[in-house]
């Protein structure tokens, strides 16, 4: 088993190889989405379930693809069309769902912990989709793919992450990720959006946007999760957007070679300018186009595949 593991739960405690494994292996599959047939038999009669509990565009599209592109039957629930609603709890649907033999269940939740309570349950390996505020593992992996196509070798470079990181699985997953690769991450928000004590994960803490960008080679922008805040953490969103927004002045004080990162979707206007968000420093649509080939990987992996590669 080339990645040790038999699920993809979290980022948190991965180790370097296994990362770099699945970067490998998903760089490699990235040609197959290239191919006037983009389909290999490599998952031909293995079944994958998407259970997803919250919306998704990116993340479930991307899985289905993913798994159809290896061959796989690919099966796609989501919370309010499943028996969910007629009271059915997360660990029964689970365990029927199992019952019809899946190889891999790809879990997304509200709750934070909801893939790691489902593994207790369940047989089949989990991927986790995003959890809450906790992880998004698959969304970590696909950025650091995209800034090893950019940047080559990942080791040593600086990234300032900005905006709502207290309540950013994104931000958390890449977060573990980054400093098992030895890169240096800087978290950048106001005081109410910066987790008190997230120094102890190894990164600094900047609430001026302006100094927190200036010297990185890496910025990633995060959505401002108005979902997920009782109540807004700060006064008003035109206040966050002129202190904590990305524009193109601001991007002109950043090194001229730097990276503009969004797991989207994204408050146009908000936390990015629409100018930023398309423009030459931005690389939001290869980061999505970058998702298929990274979940291809981990499922290939986690289904046991190795060295051997696809054609
Ligand atoms: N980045 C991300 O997780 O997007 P979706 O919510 O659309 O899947």
């Amino acid at each position: 088993m080339p990645l040790a593991i038999k699920h993809l739960l979290g980022t948190e405690g991965l180790s370097r190889k296994a990362i770099e494994t699945i970067l490998d292996t998903a760089l490699s599959f990235k040609e197959i989405s290239t191919r006037p047939i983009k389909k290999v038999p490599t998952l031909r009669g293995k079944t994958v379930i998407n259970l997803f509990f919250e919306a998704s565009t990116r993340t479930r599209t991307s899985f289905e693809i993913a798994g159809k592109r290896l061959s796989a039957d690919v099966i796609n629930i989501t919370g309010s069309t499943s028996s969910v609603v007629k009271g059915e709890n997360l660990i029964d649907t689970a365990r029927n769902l199992e019952a019809m033999n899946p190889d891999i269940l790809v879990v997304r939740h509200s709750a934070s912990g909801a893939p790691w309570l489902l593994k207790e349950f369940v047989d089949c390996p989990i991927i986790n989709a995003g959890d809450g505020a906790h992880e998004h593992p698959t969304q970590a992996l696909l950025d650091l793919l995209t800034l090893r196509v950019h940047k080559k070798t990942l080791d040593g470079l600086s990234v300032a992450i900005v905006g709502d990181i207290a309540h950013s699985r994104v931000a958390r997953s890449n977060i573990h990720a980054m400093k098992t690769l030895g890169m240096n991450v800087t978290v950048v928000g106001p005081r109410p959006m910066i987790p008190v004590g997230i120094e102890a994960l190894g990164v600094n803490v900047e609430h001026d946007l302006d100094k927190g960008i200036r010297d990185v080679d890496v910025i990633m922008m995060l959505r401002v999760q108005f979902e997920r805040q009782g109540a807004f953490l700060i006064p008003s969103v035109r206040e966050y957007s002129n202190l904590y927004g990305l524009t193109q002045k601001r991007l002109a004080r950043a090194r001229p070679d730097v990276l503009v990162l969004h797991p989207g979707p994204v408050n146009r206007g908000i936390e990015i300018a629409l100018d930023v968000m398309n423009g030459p420093r931005s690389v939001i649509l290869e980061q999505v186009n970058h998702g298929v080939a990274v979940r291809m990987a981990v499922m290939y992996l986690l289904m046991g595949g190795g060295d051997e590669g696809i054609n």
